[in-house]
């Protein structure tokens, strides 16, 4: 499968959906899916409660990726003009030096159980220590399915919390979730052995819940970017300067959080297309990401430095928490129909994908904005749009769109003027 597919975006709907169809080699029921109407409110009932109709968000695909040495099609649903454009550039300027390359820690999440009025909070927490494989045990005895799997809880880690209403035991439940999200797994385990807990430490259990901290459950993808792929016709500015000022932008954000804030929107803006396009948690890895980037005093989630060869080296690192198993991506059609363009193996694959699209949104959106700013391409994508929907010919819709946005009259009425004038 090759993810390059030069001028998808001058195709309409249709003829689109048959390509990427065609190149995924896509099931009858996935391009049902997506062609909509998969999905009513009587079927969204069965997601959330009190739901009088649904929403719908375009569902687009990010070309050109290549993740650990495979071709994938991205599904993104988001409103915001530029994001799936930005992803499928960013993934085209790594591809010259081999595309991203991704690892992760392993799906471990943490559950936390909190107890509170605890007479001796170090000594109970030494005697939950000491009890460690009892309460593995028990855990492990709530989900048999998952231990079947090669998952199961690993390890067992009391602290001792000094907080403004007295010092809390709680207990973190380490938890291989294999491919699943894991949340329901971890919260039933962190529940079971609330009375446990309560018996060894002699306090009140409260609070029995996973951390979205999900930092034993990092994602890290990294890409390499000679510069000459930086150079854009719309700046005067060389492929080297672009990619110095890509290095500065981010130790802006390294030293500045009203900056960095910003940075990891832009990151999160790809994570989130993929995790909604997929019917995943997407405020799950939203909380994860910024507990993870504040944890030394907030923090860009990406890297960029210049390589020895001068190219532009570039890497993320944030906690996925998402699965391939389980959660309500198998009552979407459509996300079902995502998942099977992904075609991904694992949660770690899955994850690995999603770190990849985070840092190509990142390096896209810094490149725009160390260059010619974002606004011009909102604009040029803008005027692209209306040319294609003035029924402007595939071969003229870049000079027609670049005319409009020079006379600042981007319009269809100026569209259609200039297909006649253009064709002539
Ligand atoms: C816009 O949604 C995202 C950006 O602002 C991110 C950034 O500034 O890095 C372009």
């Amino acid at each position: 499968m090759n993810s390059r597919i030069p001028g998808l975006y001058k195709q309409d709907v249709d003829e689109r959906l048959s390509s990427v169809a065609e190149r995924a080699g896509l099931s009858d029921d996935a391009v049902r899916a997506f062609r909509g109407d998969a999905f009513d409110a009587t079927d969204a009932d069965m997601v959330s409660e009190n739901v009088v109709g649904t929403i719908e968000f375009p569902l687009s695909i990010a070309t050109n990726f290549r993740i650990d040495g495979e071709d994938v099609l991205v599904p993104m649903a988001v409103e915001e003009t530029s994001v799936v454009a930005a992803a499928s550039n960013g993934a085209k300027w790594a591809r010259p030096t081999g595309g991203f390359l991704t690892s992760t820690s392993g799906p471990i999440m943490i559950a936390q159980i909190q107890a509170v009025d605890v007479a001796d909070p170090h000594a109970a927490a030494l005697r939950i220590q000491r009890l460690e494989g009892e309460l593995i045990e028990l855990a492990n005895e709530q989900d048999p399915i998952l231990i079947e799997h090669g998952g199961g809880c690993e390890e067992i880690r009391p602290r001792v919390l000094d907080t403004t209403r007295g010092e809390m035991v709680v207990t973190h439940l380490l938890v291989d979730v294999r491919d699943a999200m894991g949340g329901n797994a971890v919260n039933t385990m962190a529940e079971a052995l609330a009375p446990e807990i309560e018996s060894i430490t002699g306090g009140e259990v409260h609070l029995r819940i996973l951390s979205n901290l999900a930092d034993q459950r990092l994602a890290r993808a990294s890409c390499t970017v000679p510069p000459e792929e930086l150079e854009t016709d719309e700046v005067d500015l060389a492929g080297t300067e672009i990619r110095d000022r890509i290095v500065d932008a981010w130790a802006f954000a390294e030293s500045d959080p009203y900056r960095a804030a910003t940075h990891n929107k832009g990151i999160m803006n790809g994570i989130d297309a993929v995790m909604t396009a997929t019917y995943n948690d997407w405020r799950a890895i939203e909380a994860g990401a910024h507990a993870y980037a504040a944890q030394g005093g907030y923090a860009p989630l990406t890297t960029y430095a210049v390589d020895d060869d001068g190219n532009l080296s570039c890497t993320i690192e944030l906690p996925i928490q998402a699965g391939t198993l389980g959660g309500a991506t198998q009552l979407q059609p459509v996300a079902q129909a995502a998942m099977e363009l992904l075609d991904v193996d694992s949660a770690d694959a899955f994850a690995g994908v999603l770190a990849s699209v985070g840092l190509a949104q990142n390096l896209a959106g810094l490149r725009a904005l160390v260059s010619e700013g974002i606004q011009a391409g909102h604009m040029n994508l803008h005027a692209k749009n209306i040319a294609v929907q003035a029924g402007a010919p595939p071969e003229l819709v870049d000079d027609i769109a670049a005319r409009m946005v020079s006379e600042d009259a981007i319009r269809q009425d100026r569209a259609e003027e200039l297909i006649v004038e253009l064709s002539e």
